[in-house]
């Protein structure tokens, strides 16, 4: 699948860079050619002559090889790549593309390239947990760098956290998608609504859910990749989209309800992933409200239920719905696919582990207007995206 597309597989120094030979492997066995660059660190853990008999090219480990002429082979490299994966990605690595630095081999081909980067980290939890880390991802994310996620495990430094690379089945992939994929959503526009909504009391205090977003960027990253233009309206969140989506962004549920009808009428299609209050203050009081002994009684009253607004001016859109049920899962979701007009609803619980807020991972059902009912197991909030947009494909086709 992968024939005739040029690859670099950059290699900086981490244990995980002896997956990085599998990974190469199989990108051969696509029948992709393959240049392996290397940082001197990325040399310690895997040899350049493994990496040279796997890929059957010349491996790149230096920014001036004695005895070579080099002219400006740096360019040469970045236009030749159709795509570049950094697999893995150290925390050192991302810090100095984040900041412009360009001091070896690797980072000079990254700074001067066109293509699309990959980077896969892959460090111990704590480093990968840096904030300094964190913000140099988010700003990459901002440029249009694709990150794919670490997973959690046993760390080779003993440690059990984030940081394990990606697998290279994972990463092969990716790739396959963004070189080979097809763009079935080429011409159509997607709304997604993300995050949550912050409803304020007084000057200084909101009411608000614990919602960050991950699971709405990632469905809006999987549509702008099929080809999608994406118009991501999002309520507070620290999350980064990438470049090529229009990101609006907005506080309260009234600010998302008038935003949604902005766009609604030109989207094919409504993804409401946000987790929209459903009351908001009757007043916002001026100021800070004073800490009073007898307590403090908070006049509430309904938001607007943005959904199912849309949900009756449907006409040919396809509106899926996301649904948060601590109990009778399958029966409430039904009903809110039902009273909304909903063509999906994706249903979780947020009790279990590793379903939810903030965490990168998600156990959904996905359930059509037919009653239809998928159950899908523990999977990343980016593979959960991969499957709703592909069922909304489906029904686009239709
Ligand atoms: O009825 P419930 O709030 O559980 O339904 C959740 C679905 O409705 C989500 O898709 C959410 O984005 C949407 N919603 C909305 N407007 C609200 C509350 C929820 O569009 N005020």
């Amino acid at each position: 699948m992968l024939k005739g597309k040029r690859i670099i597989l950059g290699i900086s120094g981490g244990i995980s860079a002896y997956k990085s030979a599998e990974l190469c492997r199989r990108l051969k066995k696509e029948d992709a050619e393959v240049i392996v660059v290397m940082t001197q660190a990325g040399m310690k853990f895997i040899t350049p002559l493994t990496m040279e008999t796997l890929s059957e090219n010349e491996v790149v480990t230096e920014l001036f090889p004695q005895g070579k002429k080099v002219g400006a082979r740096h360019i040469s490299l970045a236009r030749w790549a159709d795509l570049i994966i950094v697999a893995p990605a150290t925390y050192n690595l991302i810090g100095k593309i984040s900041s412009g630095i360009a001091d070896d081999i690797l980072t000079t081909v990254i700074s001067s390239t066109k293509a699309p980067v990959l980077l896969a980290p892959a460090m111990n939890v704590n480093m990968y947990e840096n904030p300094i880390c964190q913000e140099n991802i988010e700003k990459l994310k901002k440029t249009g760098y694709r990150f794919i996620e670490p997973g959690v495990g046993d760390l080779a430094c003993g440690e059990v956290g984030r940081g394990r690379m990606a697998e290279p089945e994972q990463i092969k992939n990716v790739i396959l998608k963004l070189l080979a994929g097809k763009k079935d959503l080429t011409g159509r526009s997607i709304l997604v609504t993300a995050s949550r909504t912050e409803e304020p009391i007084d000057s200084v205090r909101v009411l608000t859910n614990p919602s960050t977003g991950k699971m709405g960027y990632a469905l809006a990253e999987e549509a702008f990749e099929r080809g999608a233009k994406v118009t991501l309206i999002s309520g507070p969140s620290n999350l980064a989209t990438a470049y090529g989506i229009t990101l609006i962004r907005v506080r309260t549920a009234g600010d998302m309800h008038k935003a949604v009808k902005n766009y609604y009428g030109k989207s094919d299609v409504l993804i409401m992933c946000a987790a929209v209050s459903d009351f908001t203050p009757q007043i916002i009081y001026p100021g800070k409200i004073k800490k009073e002994k007898a307590g403090l009684d908070l006049k509430l009253k309904p938001t607007a239920d943005i959904l199912k607004q849309m949900g009756r001016r449907k006409g040919k859109k396809i509106l899926v719905g996301f649904a948060i049920e601590t109990r009778d899962e399958l029966r409430n979701a039904k009903l809110k696919l039902k009273e909304k007009n909903l063509d999906l609803v994706v249903v979780n619980n947020p009790e279990k582990e590793g379903a939810g807020f903030g965490v990168d991972t998600n156990i959904a059902t996905v359930i059509d207007k037919n009653g239809k009912i998928e159950k899908l197991p523990l999977m990343s909030k980016r593979e959960l995206a991969e499957k709703i947009v592909g069922r909304i494909i489906k029904l686009l086709k239709k």
